[in-house]
């Protein structure tokens, strides 16, 4: 067998082995047999390439390539360790800027280092492989560099609003066009520069376009481009398996991305054309009224004589890292035969799937751990609900308020319960930047403070109610 049938069959089974990643993915119960499958393909696949590419290589090239290697394998590990769940989705987008940046790369060599073979039409098609190539890679590139910098609240979340934004990014789509046209007829470096530098201002502009609230749909936004980026970065290279991959990714990320639309009730085409997000509403506390204030001793007493509660976290309880006290929380009252299920929204936290996982990870079971569709209608029936650090999505206004920045955008119904403890350090806004008026309701009162101190301080008083009564129970023995 030749090297390179080798390498196509070892491609084949990195393909199938990715293919293999991403349906154990979509489970909980498969998902780390998807990370392991997804590590195999991709051991698979660097041997190959490198294999490939050592049939000609010069032995600098060997040596760049062993560098380059040891050293991404080396950040990335460092990163992986080092990296908080809250910090994933602006990992993932500094991640997707590199493979958009090496996308633009692989598309300028393209252009600088024709093969000498190609010409007619061939030749024609390369061009445009190149220009195509260049234009997705420098989307992906400012795009997820401005993601990361708001994700990472480097920059402001707010959405810009330049005038005739729209305008904007159809003017760079239809100059892509043109261009692309003229390249293939007439290649010259000069429309090159030119259509990189308008795609890297068409990325930023998208990305800076769009209000925090929308962010978990662009971050998936720009998985799926970075995937085709890579696709078309294996056109140019002639390389299957990137093709492939590149495939992959880039359909799943649309679909998630779709699927998160549907979530939120927004408009796919809209958030992918920059438009969504008006500038958040401010806080305004005389509008809806004063707050009130429990205790943790007090929300003991309130759940110690409670038939059923729902437990609804939120980006805070991640913060907290208030997982484990709140497993032991729901562990205790089922003990005393309160029936306990959380409810999860579909972007609560800031990435998807993030509370499934804080959940799984403090060993809470799977069959209490609801989706916001399946719990939304008990609510009314529940004597209380523990809103443990979420904001925006148990934000009425969602439904009441045509006006608000987040109306239409499907949200867990907290306040139809008997009862509401919201748990978080301030009447401070969530992240799409929202005043909620939830925490105004008459049945709502809030207790702050530290998400995981606040828990603990009411598993402590539940122990302290038990406590007389183990008391007077030996006592009377
Ligand atoms: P958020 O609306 O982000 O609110 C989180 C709340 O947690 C804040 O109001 C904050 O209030 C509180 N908090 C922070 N640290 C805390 C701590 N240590 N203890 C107690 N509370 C704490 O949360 P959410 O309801 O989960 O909504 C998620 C938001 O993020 C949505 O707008 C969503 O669109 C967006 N987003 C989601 C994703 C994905 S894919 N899930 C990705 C990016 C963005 P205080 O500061 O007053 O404590």
């Amino acid at each position: 067998m030749t090297t390179d049938t080798a390498a196509q069959a070892a491609y084949v089974v990195a393909a199938l082995l990715f293919i293999l990643s991403l349906a154990g993915l979509s489970q909980h119960k498969t998902s780390r047999s998807g990370v392991v499958w997804g590590i195999a393909g991709m051991v698979v696949a660097l041997a190959a390439t490198v294999g490939l590419a050592s049939r000609s290589i010069t032995a600098s090239g060997l040596v760049l390539i062993v560098v380059a290697t040891a050293l991404g394998a080396g950040i990335g590990l460092w990163r992986a360790r080092v990296v908080e769940m809250t910090g994933m989705p602006e990992l993932i987008a500094i991640m997707h800027s590199l493979v958009g940046l090496a996308a633009a790369f692989v598309g300028w060599n393209g252009y600088l280092d024709v093969d000498a073979e190609l010409s007619g039409s061939l030749l024609g098609i390369h061009h445009a492989e190149v220009f195509i190539g260049v234009f997705i890679g420098a989307v992906t590139f400012t795009g997820s560099v401005v993601a990361y910098l708001k994700l990472s609240a480097r920059i402001n979340s707010r959405p810009l609003t330049l005038p005739g934004k729209h305008v904007l990014n159809i003017g760079a789509l239809v100059a892509f066009v043109g261009l692309t046209v003229a390249f293939v007829v007439r290649p010259g470096m000069g429309l090159l520069i030119a259509v990189t530098v308008i795609a890297l201002a068409l990325g930023a502009h998208l990305v800076a376009s769009i209000g925090g609230g929308d962010m978990p749909v662009v971050v998936s936004m720009l998985n799926s481009y970075s995937g085709w980026a890579a696709a078309a970065s294996g056109f140019l290279l002639a390389n299957n398996l990137l093709i492939v991959t590149g495939a992959l990714v880039g359909s799943s990320g649309a679909y998630l991305s779709y699927i998160m639309c549907k979530a939120m009730n927004r408009s796919f085409i809209s958030v992918i054309a920059g438009g969504f997000g008006t500038p958040a509403a401010a806080a305004d506390d005389d509008e809806h009224g004063e707050h009130r204030e429990i205790n943790a001793e007090e929300t003991a007493e309130l759940l110690r004589d409670a038939t059923s509660v729902i437990i609804t976290p939120g980006y805070g309880m991640a913060v907290a890292q208030a997982q484990y006290p709140v497993a032991e929380l729901a562990r205790k009252l089922r003990d005393r035969g309160v029936e306990v299920r959380f409810g999860i929204h579909p972007v609560a936290g800031r990435l998807p799937g993030h509370m499934n996982v804080l959940l799984a990870e403090a060993n809470v079971p799977y069959d209490i751990v609801l989706e916001m569709d399946e719990i939304n209608d008990d609510f009314a029936a529940t004597s209380v609900v523990l809103v443990i650090g979420a904001n925006d999505t148990v934000n009425p206004a969602a439904t009441d308020n045509p006006s608000s920045p987040i109306a239409g955008m499907p949200v867990l119904h907290v306040w139809e319960a008997a009862n509401v403890i919201v748990f978080k350090r301030s009447m401070a806004a969530g992240y799409a930047g929202v005043q909620n008026p939830l925490f105004f309701r008459e049945n709502t009162q809030m207790l702050f403070g530290d998400a995981r101190q606040r828990v603990e301080d009411i598993l402590r008083g539940l122990d302290s109610l038990d406590t007389p009564v183990r008391e007077m129970a030996g006592t009377t023995r």
